[in-house]
């Protein structure tokens, strides 16, 4: 079993992979609509908060877990939480992790595959010439075929990676093509300082403005400090099962969440900057605001960028690599479940997770559009209020459509709740002397020092309590604008 897991080869493998899996389409996709649909600066502040005062402790928290037991999440519980309190309910926090991933990789993939057909129309542009509009998004994604088609593909290869192990292909490509997306995100980003729109842009992101739905907003930021940093889900308890002893971990998981962090808000300065700049293209995106990474930015690389031609393609290839490094995760998490427990082998495994999300995400693929049933979906009906709506508010924040609720759900109920029980085991349960220890944060006489002490202190009170105190005014109805 820890022949199968114990597989990031070099010193730095750790880290590289834990930031593939935190850097992906929450990163490139997601944050820079959220942020847009959110209005910008108030928003940024309330996740940069989350980010710092709940995602890093929680990151440190599964990664102690992780690499104490050297098991993938349910064994990790079933073995950390040995003899202690509730012994028998922490191994439910991993089976919690593996419902997770199978929720969001069935919607992912999906999104990944965009990056496929976004590749092509590059290819297509750059050799006979762009034309402004030539995406028209909605048709795209109502388009059923192609839909599943893509979902198929990327489906594919994350299971085929998966089957082959990680340390030859995705650890290796990780090294390579994680710098080279950095380094033409920054080339993006001092490009988008030449634009009008750069000020505009800037003082969107950075200037709090007050939420339009503060309630909805919190939320939203909470789970996706969730979602960028692959948290709350297990993904770092198991990657943090293949890190070597030596290695700091304070110092990786700053070393991820600064990146995560920055590749984040340089995607979204790029992509305002191209609306700030471009109004046509604000209207041409209408309401489908997810749409955005896909739709604005060539735009930018076909009419304004010095080599565009040449960059658009790479960086579509690379937005699927961002996507698969973190489909990886997301499907080693149930894999390593079943190779586990049920001693399945690692492609049995692999095929029938694979076969179960895929039957999940043809419903997310059809619901753009394709579908009006699933693109209309809400679990508890369209009622306009009583019970089931409050409901379909609480939890669904009233989105329509079989793959928005499937994100909101994730990202926004099962990950925070998820990194609740994990800070509330480490801060309280866990042995303090073992967790510090794992965190090279003892004293000569071998106490815990003090820099544990107020990781301690955000693990137990900080973390666990404004996660529970977001999560009870929601479900509670407040509107905090
Ligand atoms: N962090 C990934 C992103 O930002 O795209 C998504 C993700 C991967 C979430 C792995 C959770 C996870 F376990």
């Amino acid at each position: 079993m820890s022949n199968q897991r114990d597989q990031w080869s070099s010193s730095l493998g750790f880290v590289l992979a834990a930031a593939g899996s935190a850097v992906g389409l929450g990163n490139l996709w997601k944050f820079p609509y959220i942020t847009w649909d959110n209005q910008g600066g108030g928003f940024v502040l309330v996740y940069l908060a989350c980010i710092l005062l709940v995602g890093m402790p929680v990151m440190m928290a599964e990664i102690i877990i992780g690499r104490h037991t050297q098991e993938s999440p349910v064994p990790a519980f079933e073995k950390a939480a040995k003899n202690l309190p509730l012994e028998k309910f922490w191994p439910i926090v991993g089976w919690l992790g593996v419902i997770a991933g199978l929720v969001i990789l069935s919607f992912y993939a999906v999104v990944a595959g965009w990056s496929i057909s976004s590749f092509y129309y590059c290819i297509k542009w750059s050799t006979s010439g762009y034309v402004t509009g030539d995406v028209k998004f909605g048709e795209f994604v109502g388009n059923a075929p192609l839909q599943l088609g893509l979902t198929l593909a990327f489906s594919l290869l994350t299971a085929f990676i998966v089957t082959r192990g990680i340390a030859g292909g995705i650890e290796k490509a990780t090294k390579v093509l994680m710098p080279v997306l950095l380094s033409i995100l920054v080339l993006l980003t001092l490009n988008s300082f030449t634009l009008d729109g750069a000020g505009q842009a800037l003082a969107f992101i950075f200037t709090p403005s007050p939420m339009k739905d503060g309630e909805h907003g919190f939320l939203e930021a909470l789970g996706h400090a969730f979602f960028t940093l692959s948290l709350g889900m297990g993904a770092m308890i198991t990657y943090g099962s293949y890190m070597g002893k030596k290695e700091s971990i304070l110092k990786a998981s700053a070393a991820i969440v600064l990146l995560d962090t920055l590749i984040a808000l340089m995607a979204s300065f790029i992509m305002f900057t191209i609306l700030f700049s471009f109004p046509s293209v604000v209207e041409k995106m209408g309401k489908s605001t997810a749409g955005m990474l896909f739709v604005t930015l060539p735009e930018m690389f076909y009419t304004e960028m010095p080599f565009g031609s040449i960059i658009a393609p790479i960086f579509y290839i690379l937005v699927g690599f961002a996507a698969l490094s973190s489909t990886i995760s997301l499907l080693e998490v149930v894999v390593s479940l079943f190779v586990d427990k049920l001693k399945w082998s690692r492609i049995k495994a692999t095929a029938v997770s694979s076969g179960v999300i895929f039957a999940f995400s043809v419903l997310c693929a059809l619901s753009n559009g394709a579908s009006a049933w699933l693109s209309n979906f809400k679990l508890f009906g369209n009622a306009d209020s009583g019970l089931m709506y409050s409901l379909n508010k609480t939890f669904f924040a009233n989105k329509a459509g079989f793959m928005n609720a499937f994100d909101h759900l994730s990202a926004n109920w099962l990950l925070p709740v998820g990194g609740f029980f994990i800070t509330l085991f480490v801060g309280w349960v866990f042995p303090a002397k073992v967790a510090a220890d794992e965190l090279g944060m003892l004293d000569e006489q071998g106490n815990p020092n003090k820099l544990f002490k107020t990781v301690q202190f955000l693990l137990r009170f900080i973390a666990p309590v404004a996660i529970g105190y977001i999560i009870a005014k929601v479900m509670l109805g407040t509107d905090f604008a």
